[in-house]
């Protein structure tokens, strides 16, 4: 059995400094700032207002990356914007709708330059406090460009991935385009849809001049062995695993999934915490819990087994979702926040990655975490041991028991890994940060694009209206919960930089020894 003095220096990784909340890391700096330069600060600020004043061209991004570099990290990204108070946005729809509506014809912003060298800039407004850095999965934005880092996007790279794609999306001076090729499986494209048009509605004036291919089924395509020579049609989609170099991007479900209730992330986080709040950790049953659809996976199948059935008790509950009969009551017993009731919550991939991982992370429980091949685009932030409790696949029953049992022996460290997986999801995956993940990863995307987009012919203007005002019920119920409401009124948060070879490596080794360490003492628990 493990013992606690062993278990401690791996458990309490969690307290080193490189995982220091980002609030904290962001109030040191500033409170560092205060306290030590505020006055020269303040100097230095009204000294620069008096130079951009003079000549508004010394005020350009590389000066004021100089004068903050003494003090607090330099802001690389978005300085260029001027930034006001955030302004509403509001949906109009026409009373009545014909096929000859006109849509779409508000005022947009245009798109910032991509060049390299920002233009001048007006004095920031919230000059004083830099952007803080964006959580570490962003990191991973940088690693899944890389394929096109050397070469860049061409327009024939991005026509070659046209076959694979389920419509094609532009942004051209601010304005947001789609091209659709074929309709997907229930409502995941129109949700998806609906996310750019709220990134751009937040982010008015952010979006570059893009265009991408974007597939919405659940299995990575692209295999990084069929491109050695060449590089590979760059592809969006909601996961990957490690043979393929498809570009991760936010799932449907951040706005909603009304075929199965799931409501937006937003409003759905917040009964998450209310659901955690009402009941505590020790008063929850103290077994692991799983439902959801077994069909779609060999994993999910064999995790059936694991179930409490005569003669043995494997600590597992798992009960198989009936689509046919929730689909008749509209879901209504599949409320997740009322799922926060185990002490214990499995999570277990379905046909790929799964939009569960974020409701199971949720619970202030423990998520147990049958290994697990495919990543989304905040996944790869999740480290074994601090955030997740691993399962063996192999033995999953017995490691399920092992687990449970463990968790129940050690409360107090149970509860600290239920609390850090909820605190990465509901703080470190926000709305907020979606859309910065969002913003940065097309960002970083359209600086490598070779070419200037172009309309194509069948294109189509995309906007509140063209999406929203056409639909009804729970499908326009959650479009209307997830629609952003009004523009940010900060900057983005920065972008950290590219993981060297030796960061990734020891990353992959730390998660590795977390999960080896967990294997050994089910090992010594079983003989
Ligand atoms: C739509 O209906 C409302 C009230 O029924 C009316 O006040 C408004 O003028 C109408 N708008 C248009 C564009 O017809
Ligand atoms: C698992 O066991 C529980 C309790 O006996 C039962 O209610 C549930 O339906 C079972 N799940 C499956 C998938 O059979």
């Amino acid at each position: 059995m493990p013992r606690d003095g062993n278990m401690s220096s791996w458990w309490w990784c969690g307290k080193e400094a490189a995982y220091e909340p980002l609030e904290s890391r962001a109030k040191g700096v500033v409170g560092a700032v205060q306290s030590s330069t505020k006055a020269l600060v303040v100097f230095f600020l009204v000294l620069l207002a008096l130079v951009a004043f003079i000549s508004s061209r010394w005020f350009d991004g590389t000066t004021f990356t100089m004068v903050t570099s003494w003090g607090q990290q330099p802001s690389r990204s978005h300085r260029r914007h001027h930034r006001s108070h955030s302004r509403r946005v509001t949906l109009t729809c026409p009373n009545q709708t014909t096929a000859q509506t006109q849509y779409c014809r508000r005022f947009t912003y245009p798109s910032p330059s991509v060049s390299p060298s920002p233009s001048p800039s007006p004095l920031p407004i919230a000059s004083s406090e830099p952007p803080p850095s964006c959580p570490d999965y962003f990191r991973w934005i940088h690693e899944d460009l890389r394929p096109w880092r050397s070469t860049g996007i061409t327009r024939e790279m991005v026509e070659s991935a046209q076959k694979l794609a389920a419509f094609r999306l532009l942004v051209i001076d601010g304005r947001v385009y789609v091209e659709q090729y074929h309709r997907v499986f229930q409502t995941r494209d129109l949700f998806t849809l609906w996310g750019f048009v709220q990134l751009a509605n937040r982010y008015p004036g952010y979006l570059p001049d893009l265009d991408l291919m974007f597939n919405c089924e659940d299995v990575p395509t692209v295999k990084a062995a069929d491109y050695k020579t060449s590089p590979p049609p760059p592809l969006f989609r909601y996961c990957k695993d490690d043979t393929t170099v498809d570009i991760v991007f936010p799932d449907w479900s951040f706005w909603g999934w009304p075929e199965i209730n799931i409501k937006p992330w937003e409003p759905l986080s917040e009964e998450m915490k209310e659901a955690n709040e009402r009941v505590k950790w020790e008063k929850r049953k103290p077994y692991a819990y799983w439902k959801g659809n077994p069909g779609v996976s060999r994993q999910r199948q064999d995790l059936l087994k694991c179930n409490l059935s005569t003669g043995h008790d494997w600590n597992a509950r798992v009960f198989a979702q009936n689509w046919e009969k929730e689909t008749q009551n509209g879901f209504k017993e599949s409320n997740l926040a009322e799922q926060c009731m185990y002490r214990y919550k499995i999570f277990v991939e379905g046909r790929a990655w799964s939009v569960s991982e974020k409701y199971t992370l949720a619970c202030d429980s423990p998520a147990l975490f049958v290994t697990t091949h495919f990543y989304d685009f905040m996944t790869r932030g999740l480290i074994p041991g601090r955030h997740y409790w691993p399962i063996r696949e192999t033995a999953k029953c017995r490691s399920i028991k092992f687990a449970v049992d463990w968790g129940n022996k050690h409360q107090k460290k149970a509860q600290a890994m239920g609390k850090e997986g909820s605190r990465f999801i509901l703080e470190e995956v926000k709305m907020d940060y979606v859309y910065q993940y969002m913003l940065h990863l097309l960002t970083e995307y359209a600086n490598l694009l070779r070419y200037k987009p172009t309309l194509p012919e069948k294109a189509t203007d995309l906007c509140l209206e063209s999406v929203a005002c056409r639909e009804q019920g729970r499908v326009k119920e959650f479009l209307m919960q997830s629609m952003v409401k009004r523009t940010s009124d900060s900057e983005p948060c920065d972008l950290p930089p590219a993981y060297t070879s030796r960061e990734l490596e020891e990353l992959r080794s730390r998660k590795a020894k977390a999960v080896k360490q967990v294997e050994k003492w089910e090992q010594e628990a079983w003989h």
